[in-house]
């Protein structure tokens, strides 16, 4: 840099121009950006004269510093206020460009349902929490002691063959039923007990109606004064519940280890209304629950006294109350994951 005043405001002068008359076209951001490099970046003429200061004498270094400084505070805010213009523009573009376009379809959103069995396990929930009983849950992975023995199964009982048990070990297995839940649950609370305990239960059986894996609801109602009018008043109310108050029930004599006496109820069939059809396999009545008074001997295994209470029990199959309100002729269509299928419901 040549030690003259005047010299190097004339360059300084030039070099502002020459920025002046780059400045006039910008249009965008980067290229005012481009812009600013070249004229106060780190390479700029600008820079580049700040950078050598040190080299001057120490006559020329204020006078010389004092110009260059402004000629980059000039260019420096220029830069700053035509950033401002066109970053207003440019946003205003964007907004132009972003204008929502109302007449287009709108796009579809795809909503999930609850499962049908849980549908079902719901409804029956409300009915019985209607009547004023509660929710208990068990576990699926039981013992054999709260899946057989406990419900008045000893050991060599031919029922156990009746159920096709996963067993885990000897003596750890896959609930069969929602049962064991009966005896948990009067193990921990004092009588007297309403509850009904859905869940998932687990039986080596598969065809059209049987799944390995199905789903019950278990009931319990243990008090002083219970019958077996409480018992057929309760079932009666609920079958009406779910299927409508024109459907009869009626108790058949069954066989349970632990109710005595037991029965299997049954539904009167709706598609021919009682006279008999395929569906029924013309008897005009669909089985729908076992039940039956508990048997006193499972008072023993809960600390109850067996003469100051009575009960009733029944276990619901849910995927089989499922194919009969909605006349579903394939068990394994719940558990296939078909969409075409589920969203019916
Ligand atoms: N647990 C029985 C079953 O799964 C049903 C049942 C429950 C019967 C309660 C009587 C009382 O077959």
């Amino acid at each position: 840099m040549e030690e003259n005043i005047n010299a190097l405001k004339s360059v300084l002068d030039k070099e502002y121009e020459d920025f002046e008359s780059a400045v006039e076209k910008v249009q965008t951001l980067s290229e005012l950006e481009n812009i600013e490099n070249r004229f106060i970046g780190k390479k700029s003429l600008v820079s580049e004269y700040l950078k050598n200061m040190g080299t001057l004498s120490g006559e020329f270094r204020p006078v010389a510093g004092k110009t260059i400084n402004e000629t980059r505070k000039k260019i420096s805010e220029r830069i700053f206020l035509i950033r401002e213009e066109i970053s207003l523009i440019e946003f205003d573009k964007k907004l132009r460009n972003e204008k929502s376009d109302l007449t287009l379809p709108g796009r579809k959103i795809k909503k999930g349902s609850k499962n049908i069995i849980s549908q079902i396990i719901e409804e029956i929930e409300m009915f019985f929490i209607g009547l004023g009983y509660e929710i208990a849950e068990g576990p699926e992975i039981e013992t054999d002691y709260y899946n057989f023995e406990a419900l008045n199964h000893p050991p060599d009982h031919p029922a156990r063959s009746l159920h096709d048990t996963f067993f885990i070990d000897e003596n750890i297995l896959l609930r069969t039923h929602t049962s064991p839940v009966q005896i948990r649950y009067m193990e921990k609370h004092k009588p007297p007990v309403y509850v009904i305990a859905p869940g998932k239960t687990y039986r080596k059986d598969y065809d059209v109606t049987h799944t390995p894996m199905f789903t019950q609801i278990e009931g319990l109602a243990v008090d002083k004064d219970i019958n077996f009018g409480n018992f057929k008043w309760t079932l009666e109310t609920f079958v009406h519940a779910i299927f409508g108050k024109d459907r009869k029930i009626r108790f058949r004599p069954h066989y349970f280890p632990f109710t005595e006496p037991s029965a299997e109820v049954d539904v009167s069939c709706n598609m021919c209304k009682g006279s008999g059809c395929r569906i029924c396999s013309y008897s005009g009545w669909l089985e729908i629950l076992g039940a039956g008074m508990v048997d006193p001997n499972l008072y023993k295994f809960v600390g109850y006294d067996a003469e100051e209470v009575n009960g009733f029990a029944f276990g619901v199959g849910i995927e089989r109350i499922a194919m009969l309100k909605y006349g579903i002729n394939d068990l394994r269509m719940f558990f296939d994951n078909d969409l075409r299928f589920l969203n019916q419901f």
